[in-house]
């Protein structure tokens, strides 16, 4: 009997994968195709759909993922990924519509957000709300993936909980129960926000028991805990969001751990880094978009958060990109969130 094909997503028992996390406002197009040149990623996921009152149609899911004209692979030169869609909503009927009419626009992989913490979210049943109606994840993920094509995935993305971290147990086997092909655990709960600590074991404790592979995620901020987070979930696949911006490095180290990558490169130049990323999108959104300065800025202010770069208080005040990179070759301790990436 032959070998499954294995998706391109490449999340199976025995396969390793680095996955780069959806961020609403952080990782657009441009940004999943900076992440992706890197080559350590297995795949990326786009920010949430919102599916609230009505079916998005095709055309939405065109317009917000662009990839899905070009096969669902990112727009890098240097490395392409492939990229999954993430959908978020509570009902399951417009969830299933929508989810095939992704499948329309192109999509070849869907993920369901029951992860997001954000109160206007919650508030019209989204994300996280749902991990308090444990049925619900079920009729949810279950109507999703008799929606799409059985032979590709559909993943689910949840917390550890709304306020205990128990409430993972019963979740994450109702996704299972619901067909989900993986899913991805963020360690906390929706109580916690993104306030430390992540609770990694939990993760291990639902891999043990479930048949479908688990995505580890949540505060893997260097080596060290990518390491532990890796023994405490007896995980092969794992997701990073906040440190892949903040330490470039971490992606290529982390792959290189996983036997993903020969060897990571020992520094990464920033400045590189950075004006390949203009290129990228202005690519996308057109020279001289207010959007590019500001991703920019943003860029750096989650390297300034949680890398080592110092000269954030200084970068912010740039008017355009002329300005952004004169300051930023003035900052001298640029380099070093690379150097201690490890
Ligand atoms: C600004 C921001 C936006 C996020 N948006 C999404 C989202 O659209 N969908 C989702 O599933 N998770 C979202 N998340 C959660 C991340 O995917 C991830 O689970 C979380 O950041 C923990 O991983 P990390 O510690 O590696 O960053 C977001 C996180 C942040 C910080």
């Amino acid at each position: 009997m032959s070998a499954p094909l294995l998706s391109p997503y490449r999340v199976a028992a025995g396969i390793p994968a680095l996955v780069l996390a959806p961020m609403d406002g952080i990782t657009d197009a441009p940004m999943r195709a900076i992440q992706g040149e890197c080559g350590a990623f297995s795949y990326t996921v786009t920010e949430f759909i919102r599916v609230s009152g009505n079916v998005l149609p095709p055309k939405t899911f065109r317009a917000e993922v662009p990839e899905l004209s070009t096969q669902c692979l990112t727009a890098g030169h240097r490395h392409k990924v492939h990229v999954q869609v993430q959908i978020l909503g509570g009902d399951a009927g417009r969830m299933a519509e929508s989810a095939y009419n992704a499948y329309v626009a192109g999509a070849t992989s869907l993920d369901i957000n029951f992860g997001c913490p954000a109160p206007t979210v919650n508030r019209n049943d989204g994300g996280a709300t749902l991990l308090q109606y444990p049925s619900r994840i079920k009729e949810i993920v279950r109507a999703v993936r008799d929606a799409f094509p059985s032979h590709l995935p559909v993943s689910a993305k949840l917390r550890l909980g709304w306020e205990s971290i128990e409430d993972i147990h019963v979740n994450a086997a109702m996704a299972e129960e619901g067909g989900a092909t993986w899913l991805t655990i963020h360690a906390r709960t929706r109580a916690q926000r993104y306030q430390p600590p992540v609770f990694w074991p939990h993760i291990g404790a639902v891999k043990q028991r479930a048949g479908i592979p688990i995505v580890a995620n949540g505060d893997i901020w260097n080596l060290d805990h990518f390491h532990q987070c890796q023994d405490e979930t007896r995980c092969e696949h794992f997701m990073i969001g906040r440190s892949a911006l903040a330490r470039p490095l971490l992606p290529n180290q982390i792959a290189a751990s996983l036997g993903l990558l020969p060897f990571a490169p020992e520094s990464i130049d920033w400045e590189e880094l950075l004006h390949r990323f203009v290129a990228l999108s202005e690519a996308h959104y057109g020279k001289s978009n207010h959007r590019t300065l500001f991703r920019l800025k943003q860029w750096m202010k989650i390297a300034s958060l949680y890398g080592n770069f110092g000269g954030f208080e200084s970068i912010k005040k740039a008017n355009n990109l002329d300005e952004f990179f004169a300051i930023f070759g003035d900052v001298n301790d640029v380099k070093q969130p690379v150097l201690l990436a490890e």
